[in-house]
């Protein structure tokens, strides 16, 4: 079989050359860029009914089709993404798709790119879509900025924190990745700013990937999806996912691998023929794993390029890539999947200067944990070094008594069931009072009125 393929590719080749050079001798068709109206020419030769299959099965020099990139099992993401300008868009669609012998760039024949513009043009009509110009993923959240939604002072509630909206109201001063980090004018294949990575996952691993992708194009419902996701999730080695340990060093290919994934989760949120939305789980136990962990992922080895490496390893982009990916995936589930979230997004945030967020980030993180979470401590000594100082003695008051009430209640919720667990949460609460003990903000009666918590979660630790 793989022999059979590997010829076949050989000959598409060769057809392939010779028939782009042949169009060689008639410049326009190979310099798209310069014809100003593809649209006509679009209505003319294309027909959208042969697109679909061409953006599904046509592969380029490399053995690869737009779907193989672009994941979208009918291409939505080109439309949803493109630009609201249907002539700029055909343009775009034209200037990407064909081949082009002299720079290398592109995939198709020109022949070929007018059906899967003719295609992509009948689906933005038939789905009603306006495009979005290649505008974020997801609004950027804009409303109150993080200092005002809480003065500090006033006693907080778990109510009151769970009304914080964090995906809508509560404003942020950095970006998400773009969908594309090129457009019309640039090509930008190889920037790390954006979702489309340069590598595909497919090609990658094939085996398990290649057929949980084909049971997806078949038919993308949510099972299928979720199949999907755990399937390419767990092709990939520990030292894949986890670069800086297992003697895996390869930051950028890691990185690329879970922008692959983060790829396949948002065209699949964006759809509109599925009822899946940003932020929507599937998977029965999100502590283990999480139909966003790919958001996630991604910044966290943004972060790991930093520290885990010998320190010229760190990806392009780093800080940038890190917050966007980090903040992004902690949107979806705000911390109940008990990943290190508010120590590694809570640090990203206060070396971009937005103490504050951070603030509220571990608190809502901390009432979002899943029962018997060795996390729910763990957010309690965050607090200790990422709070900004003013807010310090407030919300470490809460956190403390909230911890505090749930244990004099039974409420088996912070109930810790390992004994590792307790060893760590017990250090780590030893490191909360001293970070309390040293903080150079705080008075001598606020020091005097958190130690006692802190002690007093520590008895209850040692009991459990
Ligand atoms: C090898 C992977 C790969 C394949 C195959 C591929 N693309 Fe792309 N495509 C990308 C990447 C990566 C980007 C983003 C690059 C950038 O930001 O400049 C992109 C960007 C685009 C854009 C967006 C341009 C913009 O700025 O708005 C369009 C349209 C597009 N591709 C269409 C296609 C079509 C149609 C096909 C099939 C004929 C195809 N692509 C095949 C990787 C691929």
């Amino acid at each position: 079989m793989k022999a059979l393929s590997q010829l076949f590719k050989l000959i598409y080749s060769i057809w392939f050359v010779s028939t782009l050079s042949s169009c060689n001798k008639t410049p326009p068709q190979i310099t798209p860029i310069k014809q100003v109206n593809w649209s006509d020419s679009i209505s003319q030769y294309g027909s959208s009914s042969l697109g679909l299959e061409l953006y599904l099965d046509q592969p380029d020099l490399n053995g690869r089709s737009c779907v193989n990139c672009h994941l979208s099992p009918t291409g939505f993401d080109l439309v949803f993404f493109g630009k609201s300008n249907s002539r700029a868009q055909d343009s775009i669609i034209i200037q990407r798709a064909v081949f082009d012998p002299q720079t290398g760039h592109g995939h198709v024949s020109i022949g070929d790119a007018y059906h899967i513009a003719a295609y992509l043009r009948s689906l933005r009509i038939s789905t009603q879509t306006v495009p979005n110009n290649n505008s974020t993923v997801v609004p950027i959240p804009s409303g109150i900025s993080p200092e005002n939604v809480w003065n500090g002072t006033t006693p907080l509630t778990e109510m009151q924190i769970n009304n914080w909206d964090f995906r809508n109201n509560i404003a942020i001063s950095f970006e998400f990745p773009k969908w594309f980090a090129g457009d019309e004018t640039n090509s930008l294949a190889h920037d790390n700013t954006d979702f489309i990575p340069e590598i595909d996952l497919l090609t990658a691993k094939e085996g398990d990937v290649s057929t949980a992708f084909e049971a997806y194009l078949i038919d993308p419902n949510n099972p299928n999806f979720l199949a999907l996701m755990q399937t390419a999730h767990y092709s990939l080695t520990e030292g894949e996912r986890h670069p800086g340990e297992h003697n895996y060093y390869n930051f950028t290919t890691s990185f690329d691998y879970q922008r692959w994934m983060a790829t396949l989760y948002f065209q699949h949120a964006i759809d509109p023929s599925n009822n899946f939305n940003f932020g929507d789980e599937l998977s029965p136990n999100i502590s283990n794993f999480s139909i966003a962990d790919a958001l996630w992922d991604a910044g966290n080895i943004a972060r790991r390029s930093q520290d885990n490496g010998d320190g010229t390893q760190e990806i392009d982009n780093r800080l940038q890539n890190e917050l966007g990916w980090l903040y992004l995936g902690w949107l979806t589930n705000y911390g109940a999947r008990n990943s290190f979230e508010t120590q590694y997004l809570g640090t990203a945030l206060k070396d971009y200067g937005e103490e504050h967020l951070a603030t509220l980030v571990i608190l809502k993180s901390m009432i979002s944990r899943s029962d018997h979470s060795q996390l729910i401590y763990d957010d309690i000594f965050s607090l200790s070094y990422l709070s900004k100082d003013e807010w310090l003695a407030g919300a470490m008051n809460f956190a403390c008594n909230h911890v505090i009430n749930g244990l004099n209640n039974n409420n088996p919720r912070f109930i810790l069931l390992q004994d590792d667990q307790k060893t760590v949460t017990l250090n780590n609460l030893g490191y909360t009072k001293q970070n309390i003990i040293n903080n150079n903000f705080l008075d001598s009666t606020q020091k005097q009125n958190l130690i006692p918590l802190v002690d007093s979660i520590a008895d209850f630790v040692t009991n459990m």
